[in-house]
Order: C-alpha cells, then structure tokens, then sequence
C-alpha cells in the first residue's frame, strides 16, 4: 500500500490509501474517525451488488454500523432531485454530525455523496472509497463535490473535502474496458499538464495498467494523487494552478453537452486533450510533433481523439464556443483555455480569442 497526504490552505490533512485489497481493512481505518461507530454509505445500485456486501462485512468487523444508500447509475444522478432523495434518507437514519457519510462508488456517487455531506446539517464528514480508475486518480481527491442542472454539469456544489480515501484497485476488476479506458485519460491528463517523465512511462505501461496489472496501477494512481495532492496544497479553492487540471476540459464540455453525455466524461476529456495540443500548435505555442504524440497514445489506448469522427459528429463550432463561453474558468465572457507549451508544460491562457478558436474547430471537422 502506498499513502499520500493531501494538505492545504483551510481544510485538515487527510491520507490517500492505494492499495490491492483496502476493502478489507476499511472497517479499520474507519473505525478511529467515528466516534459513534456509525455510517451511511452512499453507493449506486451496481457497485453496491458487486462490492458492497464486502465493505459492511469490514465495517461490521471493526463494529462499524452501516446502512446503505443506493441510487441509481449513472450521470442523470447527479441532480437537484436525487439529492433530496439522498438528504431525506440520512435524516430518516437519523445520522448526525458525529456519523460519516462514506461515497462508495465512481465520480457520480463522491460528487453527489460529497455534496450531501456539505450541506447535511451544515457539514458531516466523508470518506471516500472511489471504484472507477477516473474516480481513484481525481474525483476523489481535493474536496470538489458537485450536482448537474439542465443549463450544465457541476454547476451547483461546494468545497468538502474528505476526511480520508480508500483506493482499493481490486475493485477495478469488475470496472468495464471502456470505463477503464475513460479513466486512462485522466491518468495521461496528469503526465501531459505537468510530468514529460510520467507520460512516457505510460507509453511504455499504459497497456499493462489497462490490464490492470496490480503493481502498474499502484504505482500510476499514487503518481497522480500525490501530483493532485500537490496542486490542491497550493490552491485548493481553484483559483490559479488548480485550473491545470481543467486541461482537455473546456473542449471536452463543450463535446459532452453536444452529445447530450453519451461519450463518456473520461473519452471527452481525451479528445478535449488532443484538441488542445493541437490548438496549442497551430497557435505557435507548442511544436506539431508533441499534438501528434499525445493523440497517436490516446487513440492506442482506443480513445477519441479526432472531432469529425466522434459519436455525435458533426458538430457546429457556433454551439462548441458557446459552450466554452460558459466554463466556469471563462471570465466575463472571455475565453480561458489550458494550453501547452509542450508535453509536461501545460499553461493557463487566459483572453484566447474566440474566433481564433472557431476557425480551429472547423479545421477539425465541425461545421460553420
Ligand atoms: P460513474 O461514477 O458514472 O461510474 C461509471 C460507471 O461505472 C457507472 O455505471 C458505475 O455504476 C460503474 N462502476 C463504478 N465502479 C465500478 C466497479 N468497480 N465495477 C463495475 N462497475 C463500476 O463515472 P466516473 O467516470 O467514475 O465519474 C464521472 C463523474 O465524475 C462525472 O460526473 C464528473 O463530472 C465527475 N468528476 C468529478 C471530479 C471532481 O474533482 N469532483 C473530477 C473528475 C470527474
Ligand atoms: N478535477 C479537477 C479538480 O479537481 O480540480
């Protein structure tokens, strides 16, 4: 097993586990954080079928008490609805401030479980045991909590940052190939805005770690949780280098609102990836070679990397910007892209000019 400390500005330090097998211990290392040995676990329905049994058997064993939370699957949870569903469930279990909430399951569940502990009676704590790859290398990490409405994802939330986090890399033994590969991208994500060294380590690894090879994936999630855990101790609120992360994101928002989320947020963050670099290097900024790179890796992992060829294309490069227009990092309108100077060097650019970025997209293949 291997810990990382996650520390900073406003918030009390927490440790990341990585590890084979943390679930057994998780009664354990739960046990010491409350005070009442009671727990609600917030879990959707198929991570629960497939794993939950073996976390209450954990809890039970150190006497941990847990009554289990589940919703539905999938994106369409993160919503105003399910989230009174989930508060009205932990007021039922009469669960108090002395009590953990403990998010059980992918991004989607510690977003939506995270935001229910911020604001149930005004702050509980919450332990994080994320189950996708995506979920294990970022959404866990750094207290980010958020639910989507319909004018866009993650608009309403707050900072709540977990008391620790549990990432058991056996569970990703049932995790789909294609969610695997979504999550790969987060992991290349970390290597392209700020570690040359660790990108090429997954030119070399990046099929074993997609076999799940035990020792691959250790060493690779705890590479990027301490990289996160680094940035987060630096700006932990997102107003200046946390924004590093966002790289693939404006575009890959813009693609997921497109396609209505049917590519998957992982897939989009990939092509939103390959489309910065490129953007970077018809910008001047970055040389063709390193786009060309990032995008032949990505694409060998069997991730999208071209615009005119992803699941909903073509898409209008008028609808693209507005989306863009309408990230959280665009000031006043304008638009603030991350950008790269080369692999390993990423860049908050801030002013991008919209028509500069209009006429890229239609260079890949979206539509005046
Ligand atoms: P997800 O939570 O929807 O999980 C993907 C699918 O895999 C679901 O169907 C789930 O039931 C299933 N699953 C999860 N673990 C499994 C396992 N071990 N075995 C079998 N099936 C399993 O998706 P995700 O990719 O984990 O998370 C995406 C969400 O994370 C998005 O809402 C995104 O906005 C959010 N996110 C948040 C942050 C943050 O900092 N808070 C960062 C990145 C992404
Ligand atoms: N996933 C982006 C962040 O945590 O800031």
């Amino acid at each position: 097993m291997r810990t990382v400390a996650v520390a900073g500005e406003g918030f009390r330090a927490y440790d990341v586990h990585v590890g084979q097998g943390l679930l057994a211990h998780a009664g354990d290392l739960i046990a010491p954080l409350s005070p009442r040995r009671r727990c609600a676990i917030v879990t959707d329905e198929t991570v629960g079928g497939l794993h939950g049994a073996r976390l209450i058997a954990a809890l039970e064993r150190a006497g941990v008490a847990s009554t289990v939370v589940a919703i539905p699957p999938g994106e369409a949870s993160k919503s105003f609805s399910r989230l009174a569903e989930v508060c009205d469930a932990l007021l039922a279990l009469d669960l108090d401030r002395g009590d953990q909430i403990v998010a059980f399951g992918g991004g989607v569940v510690g977003d939506l479980a995270g935001f229910a502990a911020a604001i149930y009676k005004r702050g509980v704590d919450f332990i994080q045991i994320p189950t996708t790859l995506l979920a294990q290398v970022d959404s866990s990490v750094g207290g980010k909590t958020a639910i989507d409405t319909p004018r866009g994802k993650n608009l309403i939330g707050a900072f709540h940052q977990p008391r620790l986090v549990l990432c058991d890399l056996g569970v990703l033994d049932t995790l789909p190939d294609r969610e695997m590969r979504a999550g790969y991208a987060e992991v290349v994500k970390y290597g392209l805005l700020g570690d040359a060294a660790f990108f090429e380590r997954l030119e070399r690894d990046g099929p074993a770690l997609l076999a799940r090879d035990a020792g691959t994936l250790e060493a690779a999630v705890a590479h990027c949780v301490a990289m996160k855990a680094a940035i987060v101790a630096e700006d932990a609120r997102d107003h200046g280098r946390r924004n590093l992360l966002n790289l693939g994101h404006t575009f890959g928002h813009a693609i997921e609102a497109e396609t209505d989320f049917s590519l998957l947020h992982g897939e989009a963050v990939a092509l939103g990836c390959a489309l910065a670099f490129r953007f970077s290097a018809r910008e001047g900024l970055c040389d063709g070679a390193d786009a060309a790179r990032v995008a032949a890796h990505l694409a060998a992992a069997g991730l999208p990397t071209r615009l005119d060829g992803a699941a909903g294309a073509p898409f209008a490069a008028d609808r693209l910007l507005k989306h863009m227009r309408q990230d959280k990092k665009a000031e006043g309108g304008s638009l603030v892209l991350i950008l790269a100077n080369r692999i390993g060097e990423a860049f908050i650019a801030k002013g991008v000019d919209p028509g500069a970025v209009r006429d890229f997209l239609i260079t890949e293949g979206a539509l005046t």
